[in-house]
């Protein structure tokens, strides 16, 4: 087949990987990719976040797919685009797209697909939220209603950082105060083709900058999957993916289908697992990054044959997706002063000695150049994912891995997936 991905972050090179490793001589495009997408698919002149561009390009090159990774092109409408033209596109219009795009909208669906959520209030004024944040209580959680690239969600027990951060987002629209919600996070991702879903298996995220949870929100650090603890909890990780699909995944999908706006490509469930059950917090209308990096390195079932079937609304005629017994351990390298204020342009080194490692590959966010001269150009910059049989062997293999790489200034969490192994 003739793929193109959209995008240029690690969950992007992620998706080519696993496309790549079908063996299945699939012609792999992609725009605008990063030095790494580069040494596997041929980057092509298209805007990602273009309907026009992406959909001529399409019909003019015979593209049998399209995947799109991040959410501006979904925004956008570049798979309204893809689809009135009959072209097969694994990712949801624009207008379910904005159960990403608007926390507003999906908590509307949410409560009439009635799928458990944090309780929450919309402010529109200083005092609305000042009001429903003494409603709730302390831990308070304030987020702003729109894309804010992980910036938009505070959880604080300082009042007024709640209340300063409400009044950093008022301008544009209501703020939402929700909840505090308490537990566990899990991204569990589920393939759409507007009617039937396949659930994929379980990861979690590493949200904050440092160890131990500590310092800033960032876009994620880290990530491992499967998550054994589940089974303590569930009784096993399929009970705990059933119970999901059942009371969040089906209802969301029936109920967007429902409204006119079915929901083709990843629907991404942020679940807090509480002591009075699971909860979303969010969801993402895409894969999520950096859990893709482990969740697709142990996908057996060929990904493109899935995402065509998605694409397609034949996805009933699909299994459940099979997974390796191996585990994956992700751990995100970034750029001095991520979040805040990442300097770019150094130079890195060692990737090639990195992938020497045993069973370890390199994902490549934010890096340009050829050959072995990179430079790092954003904040998150490469994800170094290892595989192994248990935690401690993949654990060992991704920090080996990543202390073969030079980033003047950059910085890692060392505790990914620590509680484990
Ligand atoms: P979001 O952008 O909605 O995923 O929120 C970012 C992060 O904030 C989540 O991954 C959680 O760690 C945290 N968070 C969001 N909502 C809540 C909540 N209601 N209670 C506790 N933590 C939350
Ligand atoms: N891992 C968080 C996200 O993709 O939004």
């Amino acid at each position: 087949m003739k793929i193109l991905v959209l995008g240029s972050g690690a969950r992007e090179h992620a998706l080519v990987l696993a496309l790549k490793s079908e063996d299945a001589g699939h012609e792999l495009l992609a725009a605008p990719g990063n030095a790494g997408i580069a040494r596997d698919a041929a980057i092509v002149a298209v805007d990602a976040v273009d309907p026009v561009s992406v959909t001529s390009y399409a019909i003019a090159n015979n593209v049998d797919l399209v995947i799109i990774g991040p959410e501006a092109p979904l925004i956008a409408g570049v798979a309204d685009s893809l689809r009135e033209r009959g072209i097969p596109v694994f990712g949801p219009g624009r207008a379910a797209a904005q159960l990403e795009g608007s926390k507003a909208f999906a908590k509307r669906v949410m409560e009439a697909a009635s799928v458990p959520t944090g309780r929450a209030a919309y402010g529109r004024t200083h005092a609305d939220v000042a009001a429903a944040l003494d409603e709730f209580g302390a831990p308070y959680v304030v987020k702003a209603d729109g894309l804010a690239a992980g910036k938009g969600v505070i959880v604080t027990d300082d009042r007024e950082a709640a209340l300063a951060h409400a009044d950093t987002y008022l301008p544009t629209g209501p703020v939402l105060v929700e909840e505090f919600l308490s537990g566990p996070e899990v991204s569990l991702f589920f393939l759409s083709d507007g009617d039937t879903v396949r659930a994929l298996s379980p990861a979690q995220d590493f949200k904050r900058a440092l160890d131990g949870d500590a310092g800033s929100n960032t876009g994620g650090m880290g990530a491992y999957s499967p998550l054994p603890w589940l089974s303590e909890r569930f009784g096993s990780e399929e009970a705990f993916v059933a119970e999901v699909t059942e009371t969040v995944a089906l209802p969301v999908i029936r109920q967007l289908d429902k409204e006119g706006t079915p929901f083709i490509g990843l629907l991404y469930a942020g679940l807090i697992l509480t002591d009075a059950g699971v909860r979303v917090i969010e969801f993402n209308a895409r894969f999520g990054d950096p859990e893709t990096q482990v969740v697709l390195p142990r996908l057996v079932t060929p990904l493109s044959r899935l995402l065509m079937a998605a694409a397609n609304g034949t996805l009933e005629d699909e299994g459940q997706p099979e997974f390796s017994s191996d585990v994956a351990v992700t751990v995100v390298l970034a750029s001095e002063g991520y979040p805040e204020a990442p300097v770019t342009g150094r130079a890195l080194s060692g990737i090639a000695s990195a992938g020497e490692v045993e069973g370890v590959h390199v994902a490549h966010a934010a890096t340009a150049g050829t050959g072995d001269e990179l430079t790092a150009t954003g904040g998150r910059v490469l994800n170094v994912v290892a595989v192994g049989p248990d935690f401690r062997t993949a654990r060992a293999r991704a920090y080996d891995a990543l202390g073969r790489i030079g980033l003047e200034g950059g910085h890692h969490r060392s505790d990914i997936a620590a509680r484990v192994e």
